[in-house]
């Protein structure tokens, strides 16, 4: 296996002073699925964004983000060849970030972008291959009959799935969602987990996914990274994951992982084998 995803020595302090990644150590291979789990505030926003270069580590530091074996940021510096790089990294967020006056179609076409020549993507000029390509990304997501639409005409879900439909014609083999599901009712999270797994399966994308709560990583990720206090604090098999540990990281703020506000409709079959007896004891500590 070759590695996807390399961070070392990260560090992050804010213009407040916050510290808000502490020596971040963590590589991820291709074709994982990953869960970066933690209570809000612990750091998971924060890190995801270095990935994408969206933020710099902090300076004069030994810090080092590769994706696909290329640089994204070394000692607070974002590579020169960023651009090459972000076109390797799908990024799916919270609120999904469509443009929402736009069709469906095109917000997907925006994929394209980074390999479209500038005038042509001014211009909008898509070619009907190109536009062929969006069609089939909705049709794997399940929306293709919307693709009309304008974007904010669609429900959180549909959205959703068009926001990852938008990295699947990017062509993104490292795909990173920013609690993607935070914002979604259950069976609209369970479609956007199920199609982030799928995608993972079948494309061997590398998925990088945070989460609220620890039951729905588990369900869908084989290993799972805990952040507390921008720390790791956890990173291993999902399935090692009880309850007892849980509270042990993270003290009184397990409750806010623990208690799945937002909980999947259990109808849906695990990607991954839950543990057994998990969700028991789970209802049992609450
Ligand atoms: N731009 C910023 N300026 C100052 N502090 C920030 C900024 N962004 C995030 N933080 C702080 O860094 C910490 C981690 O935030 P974040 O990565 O958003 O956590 P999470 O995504 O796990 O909820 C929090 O304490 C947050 O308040
Ligand atoms: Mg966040």
């Amino acid at each position: 296996m070759s590695t996807a995803l390399r961070i070392q020595q990260l560090n992050k302090h804010f213009a407040n002073g916050k510290h808000a990644l502490r020596d971040i150590n963590l590589t991820v291979q291709r074709g994982e699925m990953v869960a970066l789990i933690g209570a809000s505030g612990s750091g998971k926003s924060t890190l995801l964004r270095h990935v994408a270069g969206l933020v710099v580590a902090d300076g004069a530091s030994d810090s080092l983000i590769e994706v696909d074996g290329r640089c994204v940021q070394q000692g607070g510096r974002i590579h020169r060849d960023i651009r090459q790089v972000r076109a390797q990294v799908g990024f799916v967020f919270q609120q999904f970030n469509l443009v929402d006056r736009l069709p469906v179609l095109m917000n997907v076409l925006v994929g394209l972008l980074h390999r479209t020549p500038r005038w042509r993507g001014w211009l909008r000029l898509f070619r009907p291959h190109e536009r062929a390509l969006a069609l089939e990304a909705l049709a794997r997501v399940g929306i293709a009959d919307c693709h009309a639409q304008r974007a904010s005409t669609l429900s959180g879900g549909q959205q959703q799935r068009a926001a990852i439909a938008r990295t699947l014609v990017q062509g993104a083999k490292v795909v990173l969602a920013d609690e993607p599901i935070a914002s979604l009712d259950p069976e609209s999270s369970r479609k956007v987990m199920d199609i982030l797994a799928r995608i993972n399966r079948e494309d061997g994308s590398t998925v990088i996914v945070s989460l609220h709560q620890v039951d729905v990583a588990i369900k869908y990720c084989p290993r799972v990274v805990a952040l507390h206090q921008g720390r790791v604090v956890y990173d291993g098999p999902s399935a090692a994951l009880t309850p007892g540990l849980l509270r042990e990281l993270y003290g009184v703020q397990a409750d806010e992982i623990l208690t799945g506000a937002n909980p999947l409709p259990s109808a849906a079959a695990p990607a991954v084998s839950p543990v057994a007896g998990w969700m028991p004891p789970l209802a049992q500590a609450a």
